[in-house]
C-alpha cells in the first residue's frame, strides 16, 4: 500500500489507470478507522483493480460548535487497517481545497430533515468534499456505509443529478459486540454514557420487531421507541421511506427508522430497516 498526500498526483494516477482499463474503487473516510470502515474496503475490493481510501477531516461539514478540532486521529493505526484490508492507495491530503475554493455542491430536499435539521450546513459540506474527491480519485465504484443512511441517499442523488458515471454502493451498518453502531465518535463516551447509548439500538430493534409482527402504524412504532430511549439530549426518532426519505404515517413498503441523540457532548446516530410482514403466498 502506498500513502499519497498530493491531490493532483492521485488524479494523475487515477486517470492513467483508467486509461489502461483498470477499475477504480473508492472509500472516502475521516479516519480513526474501525471495522465499519474496513467492511467498506472489503466490499469494494473484489470489484476493482485499484482501491483508494481517503482520510480527510473535512472542515466544511462541521458546524461552528462541533468537534472539528477534537475529532479523533490515528494515522498509523489507520494505515495499518487500510493495508490489512487490501487498500492500494491511502490518500491523506493535509489540505484539499485551494485557498480561493468557491464552489459548493448542495442537494435540496433530502437534506432538510433528520440530521439536516440540527446540522443545517453539514450535508452541503459533505457533498462539496465528496464531489471534489470524486474529481480527484475518478472512481468507477464508491462505497458508503448505511450507518450514515441519509448521507448515502444524498450522495446517490448528487451522483444522479450531476450525471457522475459512478456506481454508488451502500454497505450494511456494522455494530460493536454490545450492539452500539460503530463510530469514530464512540471514543468520546464514558462507560456510563456508553451504557445509556445502548438504548438507541435497543429501541430501534424493538420497533423493527414490532413492525415485523404486524404493527405498521408509525405513531405506535414511534411511541414504542420513545419509551425505550434513554438520553437527556434527544434529537429525533423518525420513520421514513427507505429510498426517498419521505416521512410516513404507515409502513407499507421498505422503510427505515432513524434516531439521533446526545450523550454528554457526543451526538450519536443509528438506523434500522423496517418491513411489515408480507402476506403468505397461497
Ligand atoms: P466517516 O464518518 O469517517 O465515515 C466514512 C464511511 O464509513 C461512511 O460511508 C460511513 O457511513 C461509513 N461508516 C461509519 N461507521 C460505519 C458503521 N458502523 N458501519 C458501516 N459503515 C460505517 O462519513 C464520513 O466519514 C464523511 O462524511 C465523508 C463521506 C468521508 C465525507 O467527508
Amino acid at each position: 500500500m502506498r500513502i499519497e498526500t498530493d491531490p493532483l498526483a492521485v488524479q494523475r494516477e487515477a486517470l492513467a489507470r483508467r486509461a489502461r482499463g483498470q477499475r477504480v474503487g473508492f472509500v472516502p473516510t475521516m479516519g480513526f478507522l474501525h471495522d465499519g470502515h474496513a467492511s467498506l474496503f472489503d466490499q469494494a475490493r473484489p470489484d476493482c483493480d485499484w482501491l483508494v481510501a481517503s482520510i480527510y477531516v473535512n472542515p466544511l461539514q462541521f458546524g461552528p460548535t462541533e468537534d472539528l478540532a477534537q475529532y479523533p486521529r490515528d494515522p498509523d493505526g489507520d494505515a495499518a487497517r487500510c493495508a490489512a484490508h487490501g487498500v492500494d492507495l491511502l490518500f491523506m491530503p493535509p489540505l484539499l481545497y485551494d485557498a480561493d475554493h468557491s464552489t459548493q455542491v448542495r442537494v435540496d430536499g433530502l437534506t432538510d430533515g433528520l440530521c439536516g435539521r440540527d446540522r443545517p450546513t453539514h450535508f452541503q459540506g459533505v457533498t462539496t468534499v465528496v464531489a471534489r474527491l470524486f474529481g480527484l480519485v475518478q472512481p468507477h465504484i464508491a462505497v458508503f456505509g448505511e450507518k450514515d443512511y441519509q448521507q448515502l441517499a444524498v450522495i446517490r442523488r448528487m451522483v444522479r443529478d450531476l450525471a457522475m458515471p459512478i456506481d454508488v454502493r451502500g454497505g450494511p451498518l456494522v455494530r460493536d459486540h454490545d450492539g452500539l453502531a460503530l463510530s469514530s465518535r464512540n471514543a468520546y463516551l464514558s462507560p456510563d454514557l456508553r451504557r445509556r447509548a445502548l438504548s438507541l439500538h435497543r429501541a430501534l430493534f424493538a420497533m423493527q420487531a414490532a413492525c415485523a409482527s404486524g404493527e405498521t402504524d408509525v405513531s405506535a412504532l414511534l411511541a414504542l421507541g420513545h419509551g425505550l430511549i434513554d438520553s437527556d439530549g434527544f434529537d429525533y426518532l423518525e420513520i421514513r421511506d427507505a429510498t426517498d426519505l419521505r416521512p410516513l404515517t404507515a409502513v407499507t413498503g421498505p422503510a427505515r427508522a432513524f434516531t439521533a441523540a446526545r450523550y454528554g457532548r457526543t451526538r450519536l446516530i443509528d438506523n434500522v430497516s423496517l418491513a411489515a410482514p408480507t402476506a403468505e403466498a397461497g
